[in-house]
């Protein structure tokens, strides 16, 4: 069966959204709305899975809402909303927790790397957040899910869930009139030169909302001078730029430093190594600093006039948790029946 082209994304309100959450996924999230009926969510219900200050995380949701419309998605004709507010997304969750396998959920590197040594002590949540995350995206059957490298894993995991669901219900959802396969298997779209943008202090390191040094990121609230100065200050090696994309593989620093340049020109490596290559850092990281401050500056000055307005971006987010629903709950619909729970 062919499945209705929807795209789904999410991003967790834990503040310091940076320029790898932008060029990693809210840059594609602008793209894709030409093409596709989307939904963008802010994931609250992830969030908590680590510890959020209740008096923060409202702040958090509405600021991830206004970067959204900043960058230029259009509340209108797109969804954007917030995950609590749509109560099927948790209700899925439950069943694909009865779903998916202990194993699976032993190999998601992301939840080792979360949980660190302190397994014992994370909450459950953390370790059953990927199911939550096929939840969100299955229970619109989205068959489109923009997201940086790092959520490649959460993916095919999603993938795995809504097979083994189709397999072991093949039969009911055969009997309930749903064809031959009820969730569709979703495709990632993890592309261009800055599906992992890194710090800009450790070339080895994921840029990251939680690092405590802020000069390791560029957030998408900075302004021009605090811009201009982490990039400066950026770490990068003696030799000048090379000129073809081999030269970059043994230097992360600057292999990072010429991905984003690439994309926010919306060009690509080579082409900006053909611009650059063989000049010094300081010419390039001055032109870097320019583009930055060009493409981000606007988008941070609108994040801020949005959030002034906090009742504005909350009604944008009603409307669209309500449009959301209509959706998921006609899933959920189909779900119950399909799983064999007795409906109203
Ligand atoms: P998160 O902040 O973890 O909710 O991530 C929101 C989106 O940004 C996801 O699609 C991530 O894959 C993407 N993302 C986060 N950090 C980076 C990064 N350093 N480079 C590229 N994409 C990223
Ligand atoms: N796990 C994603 C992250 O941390 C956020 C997310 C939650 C998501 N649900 C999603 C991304 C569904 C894509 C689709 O970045």
């Amino acid at each position: 069966m062919a499945f209705k082209e929807r795209v789904f994304s999410g991003v967790q309100p834990t503040g310091n959204l940076h320029l790898g959450n932008y060029l990693g996924a809210i840059t594609k999230f602008v793209a894709l709305q030409e093409r596709y009926d989307c939904l963008y969510c802010v994931v609250d219900l992830h969030a908590i899975t680590v510890w959020q200050d209740p008096a923060e995380l409202p702040r958090a949701t509405r600021e991830v809402t206004a970067a959204f419309l900043a960058s230029g998605i259009d509340a209108k004709k797109q969804i954007i909303f917030n995950q609590s507010q749509v109560a099927e997304h948790a209700e899925l969750a439950w069943v694909f927790n009865c779903v998916a396998r202990l194993g699976w959920l032993n190999r998601m590197t992301q939840f080792k790397e979360k949980a660190g040594k302190d397994r014992e002590n994370v909450s459950v949540g953390l370790y059953a957040y990927p199911n939550l995350m096929a939840a969100d995206i299955l229970v619109y059957r989205a068959t489109h899910v923009p997201v940086g490298e790092d959520q490649k894993q959460h993916l095919e995991l999603t993938r795995d869930i809504a097979q083994k669901f189709n397999t072991d219900f093949a039969q009911s959802i055969h009997a309930h009139g749903y064809g031959e396969a009820f969730f569709p298997l979703p495709e990632p779209i993890i592309q261009g030169p800055a599906t992992r943008v890194m710090s800009l202090r450790d070339g080895s390191k994921k840029m990251s909302k939680s690092e405590p040094s802020d000069y390791s990121r560029i957030n998408l609230t900075d302004d021009a001078d605090a811009i201009a100065q982490k990039i400066r200050k950026a770490k990068t090696d003696p030799e000048p730029l090379p000129s073809e994309e081999k030269g970059l593989e043994p230097r992360p620093e600057a292999d990072n430093l010429v991905g984003i340049y690439a994309a926010l020109k919306g060009v690509s490596k080579l082409g900006v190594l053909k611009e650059f290559g063989g000049g010094q850092f300081s010419t390039f990281k001055t032109a870097l600093a320019d583009l930055s401050v060009a493409k981000l500056g606007p988008i941070g000055a609108e994040m801020k006039k949005l959030m002034q307005d906090p009742v504005y971006i909350d009604s944008v987010l009603a409307d669209g948790a309500a449009r959301a629903q209509v959706i998921a709950a006609e899933t959920m619909k189909a779900v119950k029946d399909i799983v064999g729970f007795v409906r109203r």
